[in-house]
């Protein structure tokens, strides 16, 4: 599917910043040469460049941007253009501090940095709405322009006095009356209750931090900021020209939105991904990578665009690493395996001065074209076009499994006092699952509890500490089960309702029937300590960090605790519920525990993997149609033998029967 209707093929090129060079003619024509050089067909402009487009109020310089785009073109390479609202100009921020943000000890910020401002402003979304307009009308008609960049990484939120009373709204709308309010945040507690509307303020170390429905309630009503200013912002550049598609680019694991509905807002997931790589045995990066990137496909259940990553290293970590060789394609291709129609970095050209100076760049201080970033990038590029086409058009594998994974399940996970209190993780717990099926190149899907949910085309739907239940999820996952679906889910699922109110009932809830067990105490276990489970073929797994007490409702014990106060107790269990069947993980199993568990399903459910064959320690593989990517991320020279015949479609050679692939290298196979 195409993400970019009017160039619909692999994108390659990065974030470009000529609004640093306009006093160097000299280096933005070089620039377009090099990029061709580079194999580079697309880059980002103007996402900081509010205060070159507009360096007066009301006093527009598109010249610049006129003679950037033009040179572009002559060379093949097309804009993805940015609105500037990403950072504003001191102007601006003078002459009308409330675009200004308001911190969580209710400080307001003063000029400077980035990603910053208040979304609620009437001075701010007036001004961007009509810089982006401007924009829209110059450039959006343009056959170069292929996509708008909306801002840049929106996160965090403010509490200025307009934001305080856009949330009491927000909650106005939610709850209806105060009293509504009050029970679903069960303020009896701690004299919390709220007898005005105009009581209640955003979280704060400063003030209330005890009550976490609001905690939670302050996390979606800022994602519903966060989307409503997309929106704002995509339908005043949809006003002039409806068929050119936007994006925003997301970030890793993030915390602060519910990237689910924030992607409602937008035509095409984009994001950007900065892992430190050591060229050694990088696996379990790369399963979170990969777990990051099949989020991002999962958000709009389509292709996704990597629209930042460092050609060779970043300068914001404590440690800067540079890429080992092999490591730029591989990485690279990573993001093309799970289904990005891109690979785009930042920066294309290395700035002379401030924070980013020392970041990696395709183009050094040097402006030279013979060095080692360069000749990786120029092979990514090349890369790119001979995969072409034929693979652009291909979609990634179609996955049987899905991950439930849901911001709100994760807010309320960590903000609640339990177990192990900033150690709940539910975040590594849903990777530590998805972890085993990247082992064995089994392709995952994650869905989150929106009422849009649809899990009827999955065979195996995991749970990993689903806390929190809403929108009837129970109803759904009891569906599935009576349909023939397999779930697996795990201690401290169920528990807590959508306000983060504790179900008065059985847990998991409404499920108890279905998993055939009740979850009665919930253990935490010191980093020292561990359990075990056995099972009657004399498997054993280890469990850590969390253990439930089990009581059993006529599921079968596949497994029991051995020591402690647990010993006999279940620990793994199965229950078969209408056509389908029902385990339930009463603890944290480490990896083992969890590959061997996979590894049984994926037998007996007859998963799909991208390659029929066992993958070493560190070796995985993903299927974009006849396309299959396999990447080794062990360090380590490893050979494995093909299933089937192949041409290896880089070289344009046969695969043979043994792939041996050196450290930090892909292979892409394409199926006869
Ligand atoms: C991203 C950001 C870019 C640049 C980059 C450096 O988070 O969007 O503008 O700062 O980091 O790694």
């Amino acid at each position: 599917m195409s993400l970019t209707p009017r160039f619909p093929h692999f994108l390659h090129g990065g974030d470009y910043n000529p609004d640093q060079w306009l006093d160097h003619p000299d280096i933005l024509e070089r620039d377009v040469l090099l990029m061709e050089k580079a194999h580079v067909n697309a880059v980002s402009v103007g996402i900081f460049a509010w205060a070159t487009l507009e360096p007066e109020e009301g006093q527009y310089n598109f010249t610049w941007l006129d003679e950037v785009n033009s040179r572009l073109k002559k060379h093949g390479v097309h804009m993805i253009l940015a609105t500037p609202s990403g950072a504003r100009p001191a102007w601006m921020a003078e002459k009308y501090p409330e675009v200004l943000r308001v911190n969580d000890r209710f400080e307001r910020a003063h000029f400077g940095g980035r990603h910053n401002h208040c979304p609620s402003s009437p001075v701010y979304r007036a001004k961007v709405q009509k810089i982006d307009r401007a924009l829209a009308e110059r450039y959006a008609g343009d056959e170069n322009v292929i996509l708008w960049h909306i801002s840049n990484e929106f996160s965090g939120d403010c509490r200025c006095p307009l934001c305080q009373e856009r949330f009491r709204t927000w909650l106005k709308d939610r709850y209806g009356t105060l009293d509504n309010l009050n029970r679903a945040w069960y303020t009896g507690f701690w004299s919390m209750g709220y007898t005005a509307w105009s009581q209640i303020e955003p979280p704060s170390p400063r003030g209330q931090m005890a009550n976490l429905s609001l905690l939670l309630d302050w996390r979606r009503f800022s994602t519903w900021q966060c989307a409503d200013f997309i929106a704002m912002e995509r339908d005043t550049v949809k006003a002039v020209n409806p068929d050119l598609p936007v994006t925003a680019n997301l970030m890793e694991s993030f915390w602060d939105y519910d990237y689910f509905r924030l992607c409602e807002e937008l035509d095409v997931v984009s994001w950007d991904c900065y892992p430190t790589w050591t060229g050694g045995d990088d696996a379990d990066l790369a399963a979170y990578i990969g777990m990051n990137h099949d989020l991002m496909r999962s958000f709009r259940r389509q292709p996704f665009l990597l629209m930042e990553s460092t050609p060779s290293l970043v300068n914001w970590k404590a440690v800067n690493k540079l890429k080992k060789p092999g490591m730029h394609l591989l990485s690279s291709l990573q993001a093309v395996a799970h289904g990005s129609n891109s690979v785009l970095y930042f920066q294309w050209r290395k700035g002379r001065g401030n924070a980013e100076m020392f970041h990696g760049a395709v183009v050094s201080h040097d402006g030279r074209d013979d060095t080692r970033v360069f000749g990786d990038v120029t092979e990514v590029g090349k890369a790119l076009e001979t995969l072409g086409d034929g693979l652009y058009a291909s979609p990634v594998q179609q996955a049987r499994v899905c991950i439930l994974y849901d911001w709100s399940a994760r807010w309320a996970t960590e903000y609640s006092q339990v177990g192990l209190n900033g150690k709940m993780d539910y975040h590594g717990t849903a990777l530590a699952h998805y972890r085993a099926l990247w082992k064995m190149g089994i392709p995952v899907d994650f869905c989150d509890m929106r009422e849009s949910t649809d899990l009827s085309s999955y065979s195996l739907v995991i749970c990993p500490q689903l806390y929190l239940f809403m929108n009837g999820i129970e109803e759904k996952l009891r569906t599935f089960v009576a349909n023939g679906g397999t779930l697996v889910m795990t201690c401290f699922s169920g528990i807590s309702d959508a306000t983060n109110l504790a179900f008065l009932a059985d847990t998991p809830y409404r499920l108890t029937d279905v998993l055939g067990v009740r979850e009665t105490e919930l253990d935490a276990l010191s980093p020292e300590e561990c359990n075990h489970a056995a099972f009657t073929d004399g498997e054993v797994w280890r469990a850590t960090g969390l253990c439930a007490r089990p009581a059993l409702e006529g599921a079968e014990v596949l497994a029991i605790y051995t020591d402690d106060f647990y010993a006999g107790l279940p620990a793994v269990t199965r229950n078969r519920f209408g056509k389908g069947e029902a385990w339930y993980l009463a603890a944290r199993f480490d990896d083992d525990a969890l590959l061997s568990l996979y590894a049984r399903l994926s037998g007996s459910l007859k998963l799909p993997r991208a390659l029929e064959t066992d993958l070493p320690h560190g070796v995985t593989a993903h299927r974009r149609g006849k396309y299959v990517f396999v990447e080794n991320y062990s360090g380590k020279t490893v050979t494995l033998s093909l299933p089937g015949t192949y041409e290896d479609a880089l070289k344009g050679t046969d695969a043979g029967d043994t792939l041996t692939l050196a450290p930090c290298t892909v292979s892409v196979l394409l199926e006869d």
